[in-house]
This record gives structure tokens, C-alpha cells and sequence, in this order.
């Protein structure tokens, strides 16, 4: 049985005061940590004081890290750094540091590699762009990010994946894929897992749905039988519409 994973990316959202209010409000809402894991993958800055509300089982994660050790890289974060301050996870790959700061699959698969290197959990994120989608190659493209993003990565290390399908035109953008739509994405990926590593590392292996996830959409996702959780972001900046999504199982 996969457990299902929930996790709050406010990207460059929320002060480190702003933040601290909403994890508070959020833990104090009861939510039952044997139905979901869930967590929070705040800016860099806020991790540190995050981690002081949270208590073993939840989820810290930082938004991207460098792949080297340490160094002249001015502006970079390294695996250590994030450790150091008790994050437990790292989201690499993510739509926004594709398109927008250009990272390529290479330069991600080199993070994934240092960061379960780390012994951090990496949230792998890949999705179509719309226009992929239209010409039929949407599952093409999310399995050669995937084929890129993990290459040579061996099994043990392949345990300490989580994969994130966010299709690109449904991120912030109020578009959800259909819940068919997304099964059938999820069950692509988890039988080319299957195919590349083992039908048990693929049995256990945790596939994330991200793009618009919301109260109203959540149960109906959750539904599917190969989506295990979701990457929320828009919807995790406010308490009460988190809250709700995490209590999916109500
Ligand atoms: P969204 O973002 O929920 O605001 O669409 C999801 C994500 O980018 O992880």
C-alpha cells in the first residue's frame, strides 16, 4: 500500500513570519498524519524556522539545490545546506526551473544524483507542455524527462524517488488535467518504472499529480488507483484550502 504524499510548494511565496503562521495553523487543524504524509517545501530562507513547528513525520522539502558539494557558485544552495537545517526532501525539475531558469535534463539528473546521494527524497517533477499534448506526444515527452532525469541511477538510490506529473499548461493556470487523463499518465509512467528498474520499485513507487489541485478536485484525483498524492501550489498558501486538501480521506 502506497501512502498517500501531499505536499504544500509555495515557490517564491510567504515571508518567513507569513510562513511560520500558516504551518501553525495548519498543524493545529488536526490533520490525521497515519492517513497522509504531508509537508511543506518552503523558500531556502524560511526552512530553518519551519523545521521548529514540525515534528518527524512531516515533510520538509527545499525547492532545488546545486549538484555540486560545495564552492564558487554564487547564489547556489548545496544538499548539505538543506540537510543541515532539517529538510528531508528536495523538488528538482520542477516546470518553472525548466522553462524559466532553462534547466536542462542533464543538469537535473546530476542533482537527482547528488541529492539521494545525500540521502535526501527527491520529488522528480516532469509534464507535457500544451502544445505536446496536442500533437499526441504528452506521454513521449513525460517519459524521456524521466528516462533523463534518473539515468544511472541505481535501484537502491531509485527507492528514494518520488515523481510529480504536473502538466505544464494545468500549473497556476486553473486546469486541471481530467482525472482519466491523469490516470492514464500515472499508469504510463509507473509501468515504464516498471520496465526500467523492477515491478517492485515500481509497486512503491510514490507518483504525485501537480497543476490547480484544489478542494474541489482532490477527492476525485485521489480516486484514481496510480495517483498517490498531489504537489500543491497555489492552494497551499491559504490554510483553510490546504487543510481541506490534506483532509482528502474526510
Ligand atoms: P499550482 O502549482 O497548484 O498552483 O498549479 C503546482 C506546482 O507548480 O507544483
Amino acid at each position: 500500500m502506497r501512502k498517500p504524499l501531499i505536499i504544500g510548494n509555495w515557490k517564491m511565496n510567504l515571508t518567513v513570519s507569513e510562513g511560520v503562521n500558516l504551518v501553525k495553523s495548519i498543524i493545529d487543524s488536526g490533520v490525521d498524519q497515519l492517513k497522509v504524509d504531508y509537508g511543506f517545501a518552503p523558500p531556502f530562507v524560511a526552512l530553518s524556522e519551519i523545521k521548529k513547528y514540525l515534528n518527524d513525520s512531516h515533510i520538509l522539502a527545499a525547492q532545488n539545490i546545486y549538484f555540486e558539494d560545495s564552492g564558487a557558485y554564487t547564489g547556489e544552495v548545496s544538499a548539505d545546506m538543506i540537510l543541515s537545517v532539517g529538510a528531508n526532501y528536495v523538488i528538482l525539475g520542477h516546470s518553472e526551473r525548466r522553462h524559466i531558469f532553462k534547466e536542462s535534463d542533464e543538469v537535473i539528473n546530476k542533482k537527482v544524483h547528488q541529492a539521494v546521494k545525500k540521502g535526501l527524497t527527491v520529488v522528480l517533477c516532469v509534464g507535457e507542455l500544451l502544445e505536446d499534448r496536442e500533437a499526441g506526444c504528452e506521454t513521449e515527452t513525460v517519459l524521456r524527462q524521466i528516462a533523463l532525469g534518473v539515468k544511472d541511477l541505481g535501484p537502491d538510490h531509485m527507492k528514494r524517488v518520488v515523481i510529480a506529473y504536473e502538466p505544464v499548461w494545468a500549473i497556476g493556470t486553473g486546469k486541471t488535467a481530467s482525472k482519466d487523463d491523469a490516470e492514464a499518465m500515472h499508469r504510463a509512467i509507473r509501468g515504464f518504472i516498471s520496465k526500467l528498474y523492477s515491478e517492485n520499485i515500481a509497486k512503491d513507487l510514490k507518483i504525485l499529480y501537480g497543476g490547480s489541485v484544489k478542494p474541489e478536485n482532490i477527492k476525485d484525483l485521489m480516486s484514481a488507483e496510480n495517483i498517490d498524492g498531489a504537489l500543491v501550489g497555489g492552494a497551499s498558501l491559504n490554510a483553510e484550502s490546504f487543510v481541506k486538501i490534506l483532509k482528502f480521506y474526510e
